[in-house]
């Protein structure tokens, strides 16, 4: 898929920029924590390039999901002041994302400087894609420029409706996306292992479902393999799992490659995520006495993780979406972290390595690897979405035709 990129401009000289970033990410007591920013940090160079060509960045970004309504800790102070950390420079926080007094500030700033809105997801326009709200954002730019790959499958006003309203182009991190998620898509070396894990169980279930059919292993862990295992008649105590996810997973199970579907042969559980009380189960010996109705699963054992690094140390294309257990919790974060290191340590060699998702990105980062792996996607959802097959709505009016 080609892209419309920056490349095509000649001059950004005076210009104001106006750069959609995806800087959702977790803020804690008003700060962005240095091991969970990698998002904004992936878009310092793009701002770099183009302060250096004299443009004026005006920041576009939205930070969880507020519905529309002004929600003091989504503001996007803490993100501001996190960027402006990142590039050494000060970045004006803009009180509101569009209107008059936001115009003004906009024209107001310098060659080079950096501004950034107020949350895009504080205005109902925004989710809805309306084309007043879409119309008034882009009044805060002469050109717009999308760097958020992890919105892309979003059809929001700041996505695509802007777009109808100035000359629009791809950034260079959502390019290097675009590049790397599409040579796993299209043409990815055999064997092809995918690992998958994570809590939005009822999202996954579909990407599974394309997994089967595209590679040659796909290895479970974290909250998804709860459905399945409920599924065998085993008892997940209070692992989370809805009727739907179980539905979901029994349709699996009938997948003509339901054999690639590699779940764990042990896994850590313990009593209300007390990691005192953690103990290993191994499946093989317990089959139906995996958890007590007060305990969960919350990590994969380590029977699993050795043979879940036989497959990884094989293969040829690896991509990992989900940490595979509780990894915030140092007790029950060895499988995210063993499987993290391995992934990484065979990625940039002979193996192409390409994993996203928040938590991922995090659990990656906690590794001290995250620069070993080919390719870390900004993107949870857009990522999924974009290797199922789907045309996100994002990329659409960013394509030229081939
Ligand atoms: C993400 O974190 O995946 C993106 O920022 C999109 O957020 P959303 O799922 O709230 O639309």
């Amino acid at each position: 898929m080609k892209l419309r990129t920056l490349d095509e401009l000649t001059s950004l000289k005076g210009k104001r920029v106006l750069l959609r970033a995806d800087f959702n990410v977790p803020v804690t007591r008003g700060k962005v924590s240095a091991d969970e920013d990698w998002r904004i940090r992936k878009v310092v160079p793009t701002i770099e390039r183009l302060r250096k060509a004299g443009a004026r960045v005006v920041v576009a970004t939205h930070l969880g999901r507020p519905e529309g309504k002004k929600v003091a800790s989504f503001k996007t102070d803490p993100l501001a002041k996190r960027l402006s950390e990142l590039l050494h420079a000060p970045v004006v926080k803009i009180a509101d994302c569009v209107g008059e007094a936001a115009e003004d500030a906009t024209r107001a700033l310098g060659n080079g400087h950096v501004a950034m809105l107020e949350n895009l997801r504080f205005k109902k326009g925004e989710e809805a894609n309306d084309p007043a709200f879409s119309e008034a954002l882009s009044r805060l730019g002469d050109v717009f420029v999308n760097e958020a790959f992890g919105t892309c499958h979003r059809a929001a006003a700041s996505i695509v409706g802007v777009t109808r309203h100035l000359p629009s182009y791809a950034g260079p991190l959502l390019v290097s996306e675009v590049e790397a998620l599409s040579r796993v898509m299209d043409a990815p070396e055999s064997p092809y292992v995918v690992v998958m894990g994570g809590s939005k169980v009822s999202d996954k279930i579909g990407i599974i479902s394309q997994m089967l059919s595209a590679a040659d292993r796909v290895l479970l862990g974290g909250a998804l393999i709860a459905p399945f295992f409920k599924a065998q008649s085993h008892c997940i105590g209070l692992t989370p799992c809805t009727d739907e996810d179980l539905e979901a997973a029994r349709e699996l199970m009938k997948h003509p490659y339901y054999k690639k579907l590699i779940l764990p042969h042990d896994v850590v559980i313990a009593d209300s995520k007390d990691p005192r009380t953690a103990q290993v189960v191994d499946l093989q010996e317990e089959p139906f006495d995996l958890c007590r109705d007060h305990e969960s699963i919350l990590d994969i054992g380590p029977k699993t993780i050795t043979a879940y690094a036989g497959y990884i140390r094989t293969a040829k294309t690896i991509v990992w979406n989900g940490p595979l257990g509780l990894f915030e919790v140092p007790k029950f974060s060895h499988g995210t972290l063993a499987i993290g290191r391995l992934i990484a340590a065979r990625s940039k060699g002979k193996t192409f390595g390409v994993a996203g998702g928040g938590e991922t990105a995090v659990a990656l980062t906690r590794t001290g690897l995250a620069d070993c792996i080919d390719h870390l996607s900004t993107g949870g959802g857009a990522m999924l979405e974009f290797l199922e097959g789907a045309m996100l709505p994002g990329l659409q009016p960013l394509r030229i035709d081939e």
